[in-house]
């Protein structure tokens, strides 16, 4: 399938940006695609529009439509889990199974929320200050993500992400806060996840240590496994459920919310949850050729499968969104990271990128040199909001300045004479030595997501933008974007060499795992 972008390909690779932009003066509204108030520039990609019609007909051809709606009539598109894809009814764009109460659940633990924030349910001693949530994956990412997102709208108690099994992560967290107000969550979809599960042990051990009895009013929990829960000795009253049909990565707008929910309130977290059902309607309606996830998949897929380029840099010039890229780590690279094809041969093609970033202008500072003159080109998607939650200030037109300059920069470089026309006037000899350092190649590939502002609403659209894009490059990759079995052989290892390394029996270990398990026990006190 991906032998009909070959010829555009070729013919992209003959020509620039600089050429493509001079050779089109409507290059940016042919390119340019909206919804609302958010904006998709693809301008600076290496494309044209016959190489847009290519890609749009081999959508076409894999039938991401029938896929779309194959998984919003809750067929069982997670073929080797042999699950439904059902998120979208987490925030109605898709109907829930028959007797899984979505609508319920949500009004539960948003009234819990609620009661939190009023300090109706809350310590002995008073309401909760803060709110320690422990998770990790989707059970972490999602939620840490958002709430650092959408801190202007935090009126509620403080939030706190632990996930790493490395007692630094908890013991750091902790340290600052007062047991007789926090309140602990265990997030976790399967309530087994070792590292989950150790943390929430620790967690236990830290609130009975200081309020004893009282321990468990300090606990709450989220999780498929409801079970698991209640054996964990967390009331049911404050168990909240949810459903196999929503995969781990996707799981931010059901109970793994919660925190959230008790940082901003049930309002604004449903107003996210309205953000990412718009953009579900246009991901249904609108025609592929206008469709903002098609076609962020299609620039995906183009950059991955015509131009060959390995990864991706993930650049908010926002710095709430920080952990944006490490959320969209987790969502892209564990659904769409995969070799096998669906029917369970090879997949005849590259699949994900790796995708890695940081928030400008900090990057500019650090990786941007590579990115700007290394020896390959690294497609970068840059996200802003056109205003700031802070009110329209010098800060945010310098960072909106610093997005665009490097979006330029990227696209059309600076050509050697160019350099030394403006190096005019300087020894030549110095100009002969600097000028090829100083060039940039330019011709170097960026899209640019622009929305108004960072809001519940518009945080809500941009999480679900980057849902369905995965989607469909899973569709035209034909590959199980919603199975995740390449974690699994770490666990089960990391589970038999937990005895080796307390030196009791177990399987023998390769020799260089040996050798690294010998060096541990030698540091031992
Ligand atoms: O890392 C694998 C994974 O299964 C993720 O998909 C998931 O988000 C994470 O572990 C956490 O799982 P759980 O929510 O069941 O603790």
């Amino acid at each position: 399938m991906m032998d009909t972008l070959a010829p555009h390909a070729a013919r992209m690779q003959a020509t620039s940006l600089r050429a493509l932009f001079d050779g089109d003066p409507d290059r940016f509204a042919r390119f340019s695609f909206r919804m609302d108030d958010l904006l998709v520039d693809c301008s600076k990609e290496k494309i044209d529009a016959a190489a847009l019609d290519a890609l749009l007909a081999m959508a076409r051809d894999a039938g991401i439509e029938a896929a779309r709606e194959a998984m919003v009539s809750g067929a069982k598109w997670n073929l080797t889990e042999d699950r439904a894809v059902l998120h979208m009814a987490l925030r109605g764009g898709a109907e829930a199974p028959e007797g899984d109460d979505v609508a319920g659940t949500l009004d539960r633990f948003l009234a819990f929320a609620e009661d939190v924030r009023a300090g109706r349910y809350g310590a002995a001693s008073g309401p909760f200050t803060d709110i320690v949530n422990i998770g990790i994956g989707g059970s972490d990412l999602g939620p840490a993500m958002v709430a650092r997102a959408l801190e202007p709208d935090r009126d509620g108690p403080c939030l706190h992400f632990v996930s790493n099994v490395d007692s630094a992560h908890l013991t750091d967290t902790l340290k600052a806060l007062d047991p007789a107000r926090t309140l602990v969550i265990v997030a976790s979809k399967t309530f087994t996840t070792m590292e989950t599960m150790m943390n929430a042990r620790t967690a236990r051990d830290w609130l009975r240590a200081a309020v004893g009895e009282e321990a468990g009013r300090h606990m709450a929990a989220v999780s498929t496994n409801i079970d698991g829960a209640a054996e964990f000795g967390i009331e049911a009253s404050r168990v909240f459920g949810f459903w196999d049909w929503v995969g781990g990565r996707y799981s931010v707008w059901s109970a793994i919310g919660l925190p959230v929910a008790i940082g901003i309130g049930a309002e604004d977290f449903r107003a996210f949850l309205a953000g990412a059902e718009a953009m579900d309607r246009h991901f249904r309606e609108t025609p592929p050729e206008r469709n903002l996830p098609v076609i962020l998949a299609l620039i995906g897929i183009w950059r991955r499968n015509a131009m060959g380029w390995p990864t991706v840099a993930l650049i908010p010039y926002d710095q709430r969104l920080e952990r944006f890229p490490a959320y969209v780590q987790q969502l892209d690279m564990e659904s769409n990271g995969k070799r096998t094809a669906r029917g369970g041969g090879a997949v005849g093609t590259a699949t994900g990128p790796v995708i890695w970033g940081e928030p400008g202008t900090n990057a500019q500072h650090s990786f941007f040199q590579l990115l700007h003159q290394g020896t390959d080109v690294v497609p970068v998607d840059f996200i802003a909001a056109a205003t700031s939650r802070d009110g329209a200030s010098d800060h945010h037109t310098a960072l909106l300045a610093n997005c665009l300059a490097q979006g330029q920069a990227l696209a059309f470089g600076r050509s050697e004479e160019e350099v030394r026309a403006r190096m005019a006037g300087a020894d030549p000899a110095e100009i002969d030595r600097l000028a090829p350092h100083r060039t940039f190649p330019g011709d170097r590939p960026s899209t640019t997501i622009l929305h108004r502002r960072l809001d519940p609403f518009a945080l809500g659209r941009l999480i679900a933008l980057f849902e369905h894009k995965v989607f469909v490059q899973g569709v035209i990759w034909d590959i199980d974007s919603f199975d995740q079995w390449g974690v699994e052989l770490g666990k089960e290892l990391a589970t038999a060499l937990l005895p080796v390394l307390n030196g009791e029996a177990g399987p023998d270990p390769d020799a260089s795992t040996a050798g690294l398990i010998a060096a541990i026990g030698e540091y031992d006190p």
